[in-house]
């Protein structure tokens, strides 16, 4: 069954619910995403159960009324498996604990296309794989559900063994909360989402990190002080604010909130640092996503012991910056780790 591009609602909700309905919905991990999915499905009418290690998560989620029971137990009485752990354990814990307690015509979900995208979790041929990926952090699905809201996802089918797939998956969006009031599914593919999700990592968000990191040395150096420095660039919260109008009213439109003198610097400086060099550069990257390159190198630095990993945050944090934040924190009676 083709499935619409944007989805804000089932209208026959009857036709994708009978899928899903009776069935034992096992969750697995009980973190960010486990937590609130279970709790949201739960509140759906869903029979939920957990599958969790031994930790607080475990004790977490009996605290709130779940039945918790090891990974393999929990898979093998499941018939929809949400994997909702982080992504770079999954490989081991699904060949180790479920792809033995698999029942054939069952479904395996994930929350991001990574594991799947690039075959790193051997799947029996005989399940149906999905995809509901929130575009929102774990705590923003729970918070939004109870408020009656819903949020962004992209969902995809991996593998329809059963002919049921996108039936299925579109009754677990629903149940997750994804369809409420606001909120949208995205039809889309595994390789889409790690694509996009990658790509965000890798560009923009480390991008602003480092540049924040040169405009404090370059302010500095011509005698800003570090204080009014960080607080120009996040500490106040300006940009927490910018990025909000960005939600609201658009990446561009917002700027109509900025003075005309910031307007015209932004639109005048802001291509000649973001030139078709770095839009080459983006492109390099993204490639490399595609083609597995991250993904085999990232493999490799876990594989390892995350030498390289371990030795990047220490330096990151050796700069002096950190001390003089860390100054302006203590100041302002904020939390520091
Ligand atoms: P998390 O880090 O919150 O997961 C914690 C849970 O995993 C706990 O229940 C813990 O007991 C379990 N766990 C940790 N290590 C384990 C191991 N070795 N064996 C068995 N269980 C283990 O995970 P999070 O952030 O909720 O991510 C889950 C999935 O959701 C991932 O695929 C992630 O990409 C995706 N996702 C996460 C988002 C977020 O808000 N963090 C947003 C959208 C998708």
């Amino acid at each position: 069954m083709p499935i619409e591009k944007l989805i804000t609602k089932l209208d026959d909700r009857e036709k994708y619910w009978r899928r899903i309905q009776g069935k034992t919905i096992g969750v697995v991990g009980y973190g960010n995403q486990g937590r609130s999915q279970a709790l949201n499905m739960r509140d759906s009418g869903l029979n939920v159960v957990i599958g969790n290690p031994d930790d607080g998560y475990r004790k977490l989620a009996q605290e709130e009324g779940f039945k918790v029971f090891e990974i393999s137990e929990a898979a093998k009485m499941s018939d929809i498996i949400f994997m909702l752990i982080p992504d770079e354990v999954q490989p081991e814990v699904f060949s180790k604990h479920i792809t033995d307690n698999l029942k054939e015509g069952s479904t395996v979900v994930f929350a991001s296309g990574y594991n799947y995208y690039y075959d790193l979790i051997p799947i029996p041929n005989f399940v149906d794989v999905l995809m509901i990926a929130p575009r929102m952090i774990g705590f923003g699905v729970r918070e939004l559900y109870l408020k009656g809201k819903g949020f962004p996802a992209l969902i995809a089918v991996g593998r329809d063994y059963t002919g049921e797939a996108s039936e299925k998956l579109l009754a677990l969006t629903d149940a997750v909360g994804a369809l409420r009031p606001g909120g949208v599914a995205i039809s889309s593919s595994f390789r889409e989402e790690t694509l996009l999700d990658l790509l965000s990592e890798h560009t923009w968000a480390g991008a602003m990190l480092y540049m924040f990191r040169a405009y404090y040395e370059v302010a500095t150096e011509l005698g800003a002080s570090p204080e009014a420095t960080i607080l120009e660039l996040y500490a106040s919260g300006e940009l927490a604010e910018i990025a909000e109008s960005m939600k609201e009213q658009g990446l561009f439109k917002q700027l109509k909130n900025h003075s005309h003198t910031s307007q015209y610097g932004q639109l005048t400086r802001g291509p000649l640092v973001v030139n078709n060099g770095v839009k080459q550069l983006i492109k390099k990257i993204a490639l490399e996503i595609l083609d597995g390159t991250f993904a085999k190198e990232w493999t490799l630095e876990q594989q390892s012991g995350l030498v390289h990993y371990k030795s990047l945050h220490k330096i990151s944090l050796e700069h002096p910056m950190e001390r003089k934040e860390e100054e302006l924190y203590r100041l302002l009676g904020r939390a520091i780790r």
